[in-house]
């Protein structure tokens, strides 16, 4: 069976080099904030672009600690696309705001024409997630943002190094949030994230929460966390980010075989905006009848998946706690309902990208 995903595969490309870190870090004796993070902070942010990178525990801790820090507070609203990821939803309701939902557009990014519909005198930000691995269009969100004062983020949870008009997503918005679990395309061998600004001040903000709302050792300034990163996985993060452009290059190539090579007018394949870049952290294509179409994948050895059926604001802790129903976002329904994950990893041989692109190709609705 060709799977979706398999982790090992990303451990054994550089086998040798995970295991030298790994032993280097637990004969180090030192294992939270040091050496190891500092450097994968400095790292992570060269090779993004002009900016500043603190680490912490993981993706949706990024959110929580670099909103706050950002001063989004109890009671403010803030905007993201309704088909995106329920942590984003939850990161900004561990600060106390309630998230707002839109439409995505054409590209499962959140569309920048249905924000103005959706401010209220409550709503302080608009949060994108730059969703499956591509950019979202920015310019006509700033627009939207700088015409009515409101602030920028970015979830890069599943866009790392995907550029937007050739600047780095992670770059736009006050604060930036990434996730490095296993299956990201920069992944850690555990949990991880990172929270990323221009702004010196917010990342100072967020060193302070993530270790206790310490400024130095046992003096606390603020009602603070532990949300730190440990060295381990930093030491890990780092080895993985230098092959980074190999790793990248990998994933460009099955995604544009599949492009190339799938051809079955039952199947829509992803589409690019021309600006944007795909990374293909996941590679979605929509089926008209889905059942049959993951079953017949199935019998062909084909794994595949669903990325996500049930979009976040009909999870039943948000149901319960704003109210929303079935038909309140008919396009990202649609969505939830036809999309399918093909396979997609660091590694694949050339003969599984072809069992994949066979075992679509041979589907009849
Ligand atoms: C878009 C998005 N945001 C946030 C997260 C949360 O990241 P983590 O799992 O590291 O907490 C994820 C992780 O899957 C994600 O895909």
């Amino acid at each position: 069976m060709v799977p979706v995903n398999e982790l090992i595969r990303g451990f054994s490309l550089y086998q040798k080099e995970y295991e030298e870190k790994a032993l280097e870090v637990l004969r180090s004796g030192w294992y939270i904030l040091g050496k190891e993070v500092a450097a994968f902070e400095e790292e992570f942010a060269a090779k993004l672009g002009p900016c500043s990178c603190a680490g912490v525990d993981n993706g949706l801790d990024a959110i929580t600690l670099g909103l706050t820090a950002s001063g989004i507070k109890e009671g403010d609203e803030v905007i993201v696309q309704a088909n995106g990821y329920i942590a984003t939803m939850l990161g900004i309701m561990q600060c106390g705001a309630s998230p707002v939902f839109v439409e995505p557009d054409e590209y499962y990014e959140l569309d920048a024409a249905r924000i103005e519909d959706a401010i209220t005198p409550r709503t302080k930000a608009v949060l994108v997630t730059h969703l499956y691995g591509q950019a979202t269009r920015m310019d006509p969100i700033l627009e939207v943002c700088q015409k009515h004062g409101l602030d920028l983020f970015e979830d890069c949870a599943q866009s790392h190094f995907a550029p937007y008009n050739g600047k780095n997503t992670g770059l736009f918005g006050k604060a930036s949030f990434f996730s490095f679990y296993p299956t990201k395309n920069l992944g850690a061998f555990g949990d991880a994230g990172a929270v990323v600004s221009t702004d010196p001040d917010i990342i100072q903000k967020v060193r302070v929460l993530r270790n206790y709302g310490s400024d130095r050792r046992y003096h606390n300034i603020e009602i603070g966390y532990n949300m730190r990163l440990d060295e381990l996985q930093a030491g890990l993060l780092r080895v993985r980010l230098a092959h980074m452009d190999e790793l990248l290059a990998n994933r460009r190539h099955i995604a544009g075989r599949y492009l190339n090579e799938i051809k079955n007018p039952a199947i829509t394949l992803p589409a690019t905006a021309e600006e944007c870049e795909h990374t293909w952290y996941q590679f979605i294509v929509r089926a008209g009848n889905r059942k049959g179409f993951m079953e017949h994948l199935k019998c062909e050895d084909v794994a595949s998946d669903i990325s996500w059926e049930v979009p976040p604001y009909l999870q039943p802790c948000m149901r319960e706690k704003f109210g929303y129903k079935e038909g309140d976002f008919p396009i990202t329904e649609e969505i939830c309902a036809h999309i399918v994950t093909l396979p997609m990893m660091e590694h694949m041989e050339e003969d599984e990208i072809s069992k994949v692109i066979d075992a679509v190709n041979s589907y009849r609705e």
